[in-house]
């Protein structure tokens, strides 16, 4: 079982400068493109929130025309910059999504269960776990303790050091942590927000934010909130389950990197 994992997607509207500029659409066009020429392809996507950049329909709209392009499942789920109503107006075939409330559902992904959890807050850049949603977080790990478990949500439970995007950060980490830490079947909480790799121990699991499809989040864990952003590579990220292993995080770079130079063959004789 292979997950492929995109995020931060920011589709706008056409005339947006993240649209002009950033080309948040071409960018998300060539991710879809890259996870539909990979082998082994995998065998669904999830897409970390941020989907679209101010949650109108319209955007919407955009963002649905750009999915079509895959052959996968794809599940989404919220960040800050989406409206819980505005997804489900578009994605009324989706038939996971909740018809009303949290947009937080589990997948069943073969040995993996995958668990949505919505951190969004109206109007506001940063997110909550609040005693409702870890409520529901708790019945679904408490309902199968012994399944391999990913857990997705858009913020990211820990400071980061990139002092600006922490300042929009996750209230309700806490709770969380003495959640997931009752539990040995938390493989990873993959999340998106900060638009670039980092990794953090978390509890008795791993956190991973995931690079964005289009505009990456310029490092800089110096003093200030000073914030800015750059076209460093596009990637997503594959979570590949291995029999008697666990779940590997693979980054897959999007875009033209030339082709490999073979050293071993097929085989594992020396080509050159
Ligand atoms: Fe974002
Ligand atoms: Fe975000």
């Amino acid at each position: 079982m292979i997950l492929a994992q995109i995020t931060d997607c920011h589709i706008a509207p056409a005339d947006h400068i993240l649209t002009t500029r950033y080309r948040t659409s071409d960018y998300l066009a060539d991710a879809i493109t890259h996870i539909e020429t990979l082998d082994p392809k995998p065998d669904a996507i999830i897409a970390t929130g941020d989907l679209v950049e101010s949650g109108s329909r319209e955007e919407y709209e955009r963002f649905r025309e750009l999915l079509k392009h895959s052959s996968l499942p794809v599940y989404l789920m919220v960040g800050n910059h989406d409206s819980r109503e505005g997804l489900r107006s578009v994605f009324t075939d989706h038939g996971y999504l909740p018809e009303d409330g949290y947009i937080q559902y589990a997948v069943d992904l073969g040995p993996v269960r995958m668990l949505v959890t919505d951190t969004l807050v109206d109007g506001q850049s940063d997110g909550r776990l609040c005693g409702d949603r870890l409520a529901w977080l708790e019945s679904q790990l408490d309902g199968a303790p012994d399944i391999p478990t990913i857990i997705a949500m858009h913020h990211p439970p820990f400071v980061t050091g990139i002092r600006k995007m922490d300042s929009m950060g996750l209230d309700g980490s806490d709770g969380l942590k003495q959640l997931v830490t009752r539990f040995d079947n938390v493989e990873r909480i993959i999340c998106g927000h900060l638009h670039r790799p980092i990794t953090r121990r978390f509890a008795n699991t791993v956190v991973s934010t995931c690079p964005g499809t289009a505009h990456q989040i310029q490092l800089d864990i110096r003093d200030g909130l000073g914030l800015g952003v750059i076209m460093e590579p596009p990637a997503v990220y594959l979570h590949a389950w291995i029999e008697d292993e666990g779940l590997v995080t693979h980054t897959s770079y999007v875009g033209d990197h030339g082709t490999a130079d073979v050293i071993y063959d097929v085989n594992g004789d020396r080509a050159v």
